[in-house]
């Protein structure tokens, strides 16, 4: 046979499996993935990509809160992954100068265009103070405050007792994502879709936000040359963002172009006229950029919908778990704000609704335990060393800051969830 002619195979052979042995004893040892030769700890990370929150939350806990990913030779995917407090606030605030977003991010988030997620300095302090200063207006409180009491009133209430007197299941977490997508399309576009509603309707741009969130996250995991080599074909996920895209686009697009200037009165509020207004007092942007305007109103839409939507679907989960939290809350709602268990529903104001500590707290230890921003991703301009000694190094990816302590929202998946005369079980 041809390989008896080559006797130094019978070397190098043993000699790769002795290494792939070490590399395995690695792995058993420091509980991560495999870094194997050339491919990296890629075929481990492909392994867990559908459980991937769960993967670095396990790695995170196995590793004391910070651990390195290793890419292939030839890619981009070295980064450090990392959840320690003093790490977090080193990259966060004490030393935030060398780490932004870099170009990376701005390849991968390429959908959000030039807004406040996808901007790095002079831009996103423009956005930063801008967003502040309209946020902070108290009309925008009032604005708020009535937004959620109408949705509340309108919507969240008839529907939910629609299916409770005829005993059918519902999917809570798309109520909650129907529930936010209207509120905040109003809060910031002045526009109600209305997907809020009995017959549950297909609202193109509303289901776009899951394939979005879902294509983004795989962008993180796969090598940048396979998902953009599907993005040039169109197929997989990338198919489902493009899609996605063009749903954003058909949504957001009507909303700003209209030119509607709303006067201002002390019940009156528009975001997008104040936005407008705060524009022309910067030269920093070009508020007549139709573009720069569908980018800052489709981040502020990503901002406020999952977000809140995947908070309120985990705290109910976490209720529906623990019956004597539930039991908490409705007798502390019972003795600060004198409702009555018996009684159907009643909405109670942001003052009334500060006295409920219990409540409070429910809400808090939920978003500890599913944080909805699950991960962010910065990278350093220099190298660096961050308080848990971990060097970081400037031509590497990364520092991927991963701000884990659960699971997210997205892992519910199609679970359904069954009302019952107000009660809800799994
Ligand atoms: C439970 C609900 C929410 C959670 C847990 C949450 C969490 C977060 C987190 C972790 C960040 C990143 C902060 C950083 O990088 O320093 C962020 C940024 C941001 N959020 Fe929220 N958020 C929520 C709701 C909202 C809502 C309703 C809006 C309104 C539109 C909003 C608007 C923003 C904006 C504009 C940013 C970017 C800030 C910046 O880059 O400076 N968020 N949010």
């Amino acid at each position: 046979m041809a390989i008896f002619e080559y006797p130094e195979v019978f070397l190098i052979l043993p000699c790769i499996i002795f290494l792939c042995f070490l590399r395995i004893r690695r792995w058993n040892k420091s509980h991560l993935p495999t870094d194997w030769p050339l491919v990296g700890m890629l075929p481990g990370i492909l392994r867990n990509a559908h459980r991937i929150h769960d993967f670095a939350t396990d790695m995170l806990g196995v590793t004391g809160g910070t651990f390195e990913v290793k890419g292939h030779w030839f890619g981009d995917m070295d980064m450090v992954v990392t959840c320690d407090p003093a790490n977090i606030h080193y990259i966060l605030s004490k030393n935030f100068a060398n780490y932004p977003k870099g170009p990376e991010f701005r390849k991968i988030f390429d959908i959000l265009g030039d807004g406040i997620f996808n901007a790095d300095s002079e831009l996103w302090e423009f956005h930063r103070k801008t967003t502040l200063s309209i946020m902070s207006n108290a009309k925008f409180h009032t604005f708020l405050e009535r937004v959620v009491w109408h949705k509340v009133e309108n919507g969240l209430i008839p529907v939910l007792d629609y299916f409770v007197e005829r005993g059918i299941e519902v999917d809570l977490q798309d109520i909650f994502q129907r529930f936010s997508f209207d509120s905040i399309c109003k809060l910031v576009l002045n526009y109600d879709p209305g997907s809020l509603s009995i017959d549950l309707p297909y609202i193109p741009c509303e289901k776009a936000f899951n394939d979005a969130v879902e294509a983004l996250l795989h962008r993180h995991i796969l090598p940048q040359s396979i998902w953009k080599l599907q993005k040039w074909l169109g197929i997989g996920k990338e198919k489902k963002l493009i899609k996605a895209w063009e749903a954003f686009d058909q949504f957001v697009y009507p909303c700003i172009s209209q030119d509607k200037v709303i006067e201002e009165q002390d019940d009156n509020f528009d975001f997008i006229t104040a936005f407008k207004k705060a524009c022309k007092e910067t030269n920093v942007v070009s508020c007549d950029s139709i573009e720069f305007l569908r980018d800052t109103f489709l981040n502020l839409m990503l901002a406020g919908r999952d977000t809140t939507s995947t908070s309120l679907t985990w705290l109910f989960w976490l209720i529906s778990t623990n019956p004597s939290a539930e039991t908490n809350i409705l007798d502390e709602i019972e003795m600060k704000l004198h409702a009555k268990k018996d009684k159907k529903w009643r909405l109670f104001d942001i003052e009334e609704s500060r006295k409920l500590v219990y409540l409070h707290g429910a809400i808090c230890e939920s978003l500890r335990l599913f944080p909805p921003v699950a991960f962010e991703h910065k990278a350093p301009v220099q190298a660096d060393i961050i308080p848990s000694g971990h060097c970081i190094h400037q031509n590497k990816k990364a520092a991927a800051l991963f701000l884990f302590n659960g699971k997210n929202g997205k892992d519910l998946g199609k679970r359904l969830f069954r009302i019952q005369a107000g009660k809800m079980d799994f």
